[in-house]
């Protein structure tokens, strides 16, 4: 694993977005992996201004999200395609088919996980795939469990995800209980990973996802297998690795 430590959240950001501002730059098509929460809120604002800087093109863009909250329709303000359309997707000129969000609000009988690896399958490959990390150690929401998940699909979330999301909704009642989220599998198969942590919070968890056992029960420690892997700190969330 590379890892960047960098100087605050602004540092972080546009270190970040310059990554993904020079595969899209190098590629007249390319396929990007993107993460919602709050953390790469800073990434989204950077390639909207190089965008409106005339120095980005997303005409040539697809991007497949990692998750979905399991309910939420597209219009609800707090569903992850509501945000995307809000941080990057309505202020660039990504084509409107080329967007991927995991559907929340499939009925039982349609699979979205299979419905979701099919289309990230016929685009070819993720080139680069964007991640956040929750504060017990998932990616996605690939919540802490016995075995790492293979693919996209439904995944129940623990008291510890609901306990950080409910801030995001009115009361904790509020906070879906499922997700969709791509499958470790899935995310692993990406040709290039950019983990994103900032903030005193995560410290802990992103020495363990970095340097501890690589377990199913912190799902972001398989990062450590993955060949490509840049993760990109700011100085609170690097306080506790060695060897940067
Ligand atoms: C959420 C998302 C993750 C995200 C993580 C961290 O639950 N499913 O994709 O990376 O939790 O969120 P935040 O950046 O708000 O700390």
């Amino acid at each position: 694993m590379k890892i960047i430590i960098e100087k605050n959240y602004e540092e972080m950001s546009r270190t970040a977005a310059m990554l993904f501002a020079a595969e899209i730059m190098e590629h007249e098509t390319t396929t990007l992996g993107l993460a919602t929460g709050s953390t790469p809120i800073g990434f989204y604002r950077e390639l909207v201004k190089l965008y409106r800087q005339g120095k980005l093109d997303f005409s040539g863009v697809s991007t497949f999200n990692l998750d979905e909250y399991v309910g939420l329709s597209p219009e609800h303000e707090q569903s992850y395609h509501y945000f995307m359309k809000e941080q990057l997707f309505e202020h660039v000129n990504i084509r409107p088919e080329n967007i991927h969000v995991p559907e929340g609000t499939l009925d039982l009988k349609q699979d979205a996980g299979a419905i979701y690896e099919e289309q990230i399958r016929s685009a070819g490959k993720i080139r680069i795939q964007l991640l956040g990390l929750g504060e017990n150690g998932h990616i996605g929401f690939n919540e802490p469990a016995d075995e790492f998940t293979k693919t996209t699909g439904k995944i129940l979330l623990t008291n510890s995800t609901i306990e950080a999301n409910k801030r995001f909704f009115e009361c904790r009642e509020d906070v879906p209980k499922e997700a969709v989220s791509m499958g470790i599998g899935t995310i692993m198969r990406a040709e290039k990973i950019v983990l994103l942590v900032n903030g005193k919070k995560k410290a802990k968890i992103l020495k363990e996802v970095t340097e501890g056992a690589v377990t199913a029960r912190v799902p972001g420690s398989i990062l450590q297998f993955h060949p490509n892997v840049i993760v990109i700190a700011d100085e609170e969330a690097g306080e506790y690795l060695t060897g940067v």
